[in-house]
C-alpha cells in the first residue's frame, strides 16, 4: 500500500502511518486487486457517529482511468452508508483535476474552500476544497 501511495502523492504516508490508520475499528481500508492478485489501488475512510470521511484514495499510476478508483469510492459509500454513516466529506487540493472530476461523478459538491491550506512540496500554497455527499439519498 505504501508503494502504490507514493505513486500518487508528493508526501506519501509509509507503511506505519498506513498501519496505525487500519488499526483503527472506524476506519475502513479497501483494496483493488487485478487478476495477477496485485494490489492496484485503495481507499481509506474514516467513520465518527454519522459522519465519514475519505482519508486517501489512489489507484497505481500505470493503471489510471481504468475505474479502479471508481469501484474503490462507490464501495465505501455503499459500505458507510450500511455502517450508519448520512454523510461523506473529503478534502482536495484544488489543482487536482482528476480527483475533484471522480467526486463529482460520485456525486460530491464542493461545500468550502480553504484557501492555502496545502503549503509541503508547493511553490506557492493551494487552496483545499472541502467537498460532500450526503448519503441516504
Ligand atoms: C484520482 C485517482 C484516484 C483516480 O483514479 P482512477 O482509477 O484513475 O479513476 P477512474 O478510472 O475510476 O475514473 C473515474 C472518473 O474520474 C475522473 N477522472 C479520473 N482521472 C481523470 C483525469 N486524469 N482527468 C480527468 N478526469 C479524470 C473521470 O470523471 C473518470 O470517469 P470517466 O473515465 O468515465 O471519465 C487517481 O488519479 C490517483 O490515484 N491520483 C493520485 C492520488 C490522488 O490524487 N488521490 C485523491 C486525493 S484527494
Amino acid at each position: 500500500m505504501a508503494a502504490i501511495h507514493k505513486t500518487g502523492f508528493a508526501h506519501p504516508w509509509d507503511e506505519g502511518a498506513l498501519r496505525n490508520l487500519m488499526d483503527k475499528p472506524n476506519c475502513l481500508a479497501l483494496a483493488a486487486f487485478d487478476a495477477q492478485r496485485e494490489l492496484i489501488g485503495f481507499i481509506i475512510t474514516r467513520q465518527a457517529d454519522d459522519e465519514c470521511e475519505v482519508l486517501t484514495i489512489v489507484a497505481n499510476r500505470k493503471k489510471r482511468r481504468a475505474g479502479i478508483a471508481s469501484l474503490l469510492l462507490a464501495d465505501a459509500l455503499e459500505l458507510s452508508r450500511l455502517r450508519g454513516a448520512n454523510s461523506m466529506f473529503l478534502e482536495v487540493a484544488s489543482g487536482n483535476k482528476a480527483a475533484i472530476k471522480l467526486y463529482e461523478k460520485y456525486g460530491f459538491e464542493e461545500i468550502s474552500r480553504r484557501a492555502g491550506y496545502y503549503t509541503q512540496g508547493r511553490n506557492a500554497p493551494e487552496d483545499a476544497l472541502v467537498m460532500a455527499k450526503q448519503l441516504d439519498v
